[in-house]
């Protein structure tokens, strides 16, 4: 009886965006711990290791049910040993004393504290670690060196780390959305990242602006939102101009850049509340990311801000590998070819891809 509930997986395909990774999975705590251990990989400087477990977990986030046992899962692509040895660990025994010992180390922890920090990532993190430095009090008392960003992270900590609502992300797109067409009447903003991908809450609120025209959302940002008079609103603003052109030769296949160059602004934005944390304030602070892209670039934009960050990373590996094409947020290169694909939505760029259309809510891997 206990067998027709069984899994019997003896195949996937190898890259995740020719997997469809929906939000909600049966395997929960199994891909917990993977990205746990992913994460403490990262934060040692280990990025093979990292991508390792990452890929672990991705792939049994695809799983079409809960595993119960190692044996139902065949050699499938991206399982490595020691994740297998962690996967047994907790199906047999409920924990991984690996895991656990990781969650309760001092240096986990603390990395984990720091990172969480706006504009802290693992390289400044560890040097705090390594100068003894463990609480944010005493990045304070030692009078750290921080950037402007990171004063606002630090200042912002709390309400920055508390899930920002689908509601939130709703309302402030439709803010922005408000104030970008009056400067420029036509303009539209689309919601992407986690929110584009179903999740309920997430870290921040991407966004991403556009106009039918090419050429007249150049400047947009800057004019419209990030440098208003109305700064009341936003607590603290980096501005980015736009830095692509496409006469340069797109970067190497395989290359590891995965920043675009788009006119952008990070930026945290002033809330209004009524409830929840910062109900007594009346406001809270939430980090949002403003990217604008000319229309022809913005399929591709699109795409690439709608995540997830492994799925983006497995579509350049596999436009990269299979395809000997670069794909990046502004353009798709095909170098057997020497030519850009254009495309006019992102259906496109999976047809040039010769990839099966991944919709947004199954790009969760
Ligand atoms: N991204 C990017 N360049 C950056 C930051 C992010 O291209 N400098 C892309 C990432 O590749 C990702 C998407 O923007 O695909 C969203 O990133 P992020 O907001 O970090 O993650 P989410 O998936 O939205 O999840 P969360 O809820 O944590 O925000
Ligand atoms: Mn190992
Ligand atoms: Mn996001
Ligand atoms: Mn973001």
């Amino acid at each position: 009886i206990e067998s027709r509930h069984r899994l019997r997986v003896s195949w996937m395909a190898p890259y995740a965006c020719q997997r469809r990774t929906p939000l909600l999975h049966s395997n929960q705590p199994l891909t917990e711990v993977l990205e746990t251990l992913a994460e403490e990989a990262s934060f040692s400087g280990s990025e093979g290791r990292s991508l390792a477990f990452t890929r672990a977990a991705s792939v049994l986030k695809a799983l079409p049910g809960r595993l119960s046992a190692l044996e139902e899962l065949g050699p499938l692509p991206g399982i490595g040993e020691h994740s297998r040895r962690v996967i047994q660990d907790v199906l047999e025994d409920g924990v991984s004393v690996e895991v656990e010992r990781v969650k309760l180390s001092e240096r986990y922890r603390t990395m984990k504290l720091f990172t969480r920090i706006f504009g802290v990532g693992v390289r400044t993190a560890s040097r705090w670690y390594q100068e003894g430095l463990r609480t944010l009090v005493d990045l304070q008392e030692r009078n750290t060196k921080l950037t402007r960003q990171q004063q606002a992270g630090l200042r912002h900590y709390e309400d920055l780390n508390t899930p920002v609502e689908r509601g939130e992300a709703e309302f402030i797109g439709q803010m922005v959305q408000e104030a970008v067409q009056r400067f420029l009447p036509g303009a539209s903003v689309t919601l992407a990242g986690g929110f584009r991908r179903g999740k309920p809450h997430g870290h921040d609120i991407d966004l991403l602006l556009t106009h039918p025209e090419a050429g007249r959302e150049a400047g947009l940002l800057s004019r419209a939102v990030c440098l208003s008079p109305d700064q009341g609103l936003i607590l603290y603003q980096h501005s980015q101009e736009n830095s692509f052109t496409l006469h340069e030769s797109p970067e190497a296949p395989g290359g590891r850049d995965l920043l675009d160059r788009f006119e952008r602004c990070f930026s945290i934005f002033r809330l209004e509340v009524r409830g929840g944390p910062g109900a007594a304030r009346g406001w809270k602070a939430v980090r949002v990311d403003l990217v604008v892209a000319p229309v022809s670039q913005f399929p591709f934009a699109l795409l690439g801000w709608t995540g997830s960050r492994h799925f983006e990373r497995e579509l350049r590996r596999f436009a990269g590998h299979e395809r000997k094409m670069v794909l990046n947020s502004h353009t798709l290169y095909d170098t057997r070819r020497n030519l850009f694909l254009p495309a006019a939505s992102e259906e496109e760029i999976f047809q040039h891809l010769g990839l099966e259309y991944v919709p947004p809510a199954q790009r969760n891997a």
